[in-house]
């Protein structure tokens, strides 16, 4: 039996990583909630961790409003970094495992043809994503980093996701923009959350980076077309924008986010065509 505590086990990839690993009898779970411990909150940290048995941690929480964290700076450092702080020292005075869950927003994505893999250099262009790589370099060489890109699952009610989004958006025949000169990696929640599961099932906790990722990039507006497609929706609702024009006034994303893994040598994670049929088979 592992025995995982987790934070943000309420969140939109955080519920999904709970329910699966819940099912399987390997793992007794416990989750902790923000209004039972603030992980602002150092004196809290260290004593609620105190009172608990595990052997991994899993930190998810996190601030992931990517346009307010350019607005509301303070609250995203002192939630992802702080946070991540107080929490990954606490688990280390224990000296228990440390899993930390990233984001492919710490890398820039300036350049069309250069895919990112875990021993890519970092270098976020937004606050999120700098906040998130701050959050890493605290881990960095004494706990696990994973970094997930796109995340979508089936159902959610909380937070959308990309694919519900334009799933709903062209269910109720609305027009849509769609980046048509960028590249993002798609990720069901399902497969990052089996591919946890068989990492930790591995018990090998070494000091290292993971891109848990979907396997197909490709640009917003072709994933428009696959989930059109897919569900038989009215694709010409979807028309093409740049880059440029998308993100004017917003936080900056990478433009070619093409994500990929060298690391991940336990788990076989889905394309996007592939696994938004798996998402529409769920759906039914
Ligand atoms: N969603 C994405 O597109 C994406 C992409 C790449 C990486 N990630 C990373 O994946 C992880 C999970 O993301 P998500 O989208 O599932 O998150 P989410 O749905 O926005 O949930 C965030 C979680 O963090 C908790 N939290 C926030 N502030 C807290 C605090 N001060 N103390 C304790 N808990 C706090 C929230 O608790 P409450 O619900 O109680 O507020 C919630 O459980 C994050 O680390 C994120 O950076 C996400």
């Amino acid at each position: 039996m592992i025995k995982i505590a987790l934070t943000g086990g309420d969140g939109l990839v955080g519920s999904k990583i709970v329910e699966i690993l819940k099912s399987d009898e390997n793992f007794d779970i416990h989750l902790i909630l923000e209004q039972q411990m603030d992980i602002t909150n150092r004196e809290s940290v260290f004593n609620t961790l105190k009172g608990l048995n595990f052997d991994v941690f899993l930190h998810l929480a996190a601030y992931t409003n990517v346009d307010k964290a350019e607005i509301e700076k303070e609250k995203a450092r002192k939630i992802n970094v702080e946070g991540t702080r107080n929490v990954f020292d606490a688990v280390r005075s224990m000296n228990k495992n440390f899993v930390y869950i990233s984001t492919d927003f710490v890398f820039d994505g300036k350049m069309q043809k250069t895919p990112f893999f875990e021993d890519s250099k970092p270098n976020p262009i937004s606050y999120y994503g700098l906040t998130k790589y701050e959050g890493e370099k605290i881990v960095n060489g004494n706990g696990t980093i994973i970094r997930i890109a796109y995340p979508y699952r089936t159902k959610f009610d909380n937070k959308p996701d990309l694919v519900r989004n334009i799933k709903s958006l062209l269910e109720q025949g609305k027009f849509l923009s769609m980046v048509t000169d960028s590249l993002i990696v798609p990720t069901f929640i399902d497969d990052i959350a089996y591919a946890l599961k068989k990492f930790l099932l591995s018990k090998n906790f070494k000091p290292e980076i993971f891109h848990l990722v979907g396997t197909q990039a490709l640009s917003p507006y072709e994933c428009g077309k696959i989930i059109a497609r897919t569900f038989d929706l009215d694709d010409s609702l979807i028309k093409p924008i740049t880059y440029e024009e998308y993100f004017k006034g917003k936080a900056k994303r990478p433009r070619f986010s093409d994500i990929k893994s060298s690391n991940n040598n336990f788990c076989k994670m889905g394309g996007f065509e592939e696994t938004v049929f798996k998402f529409k088979d769920e759906f039914k």
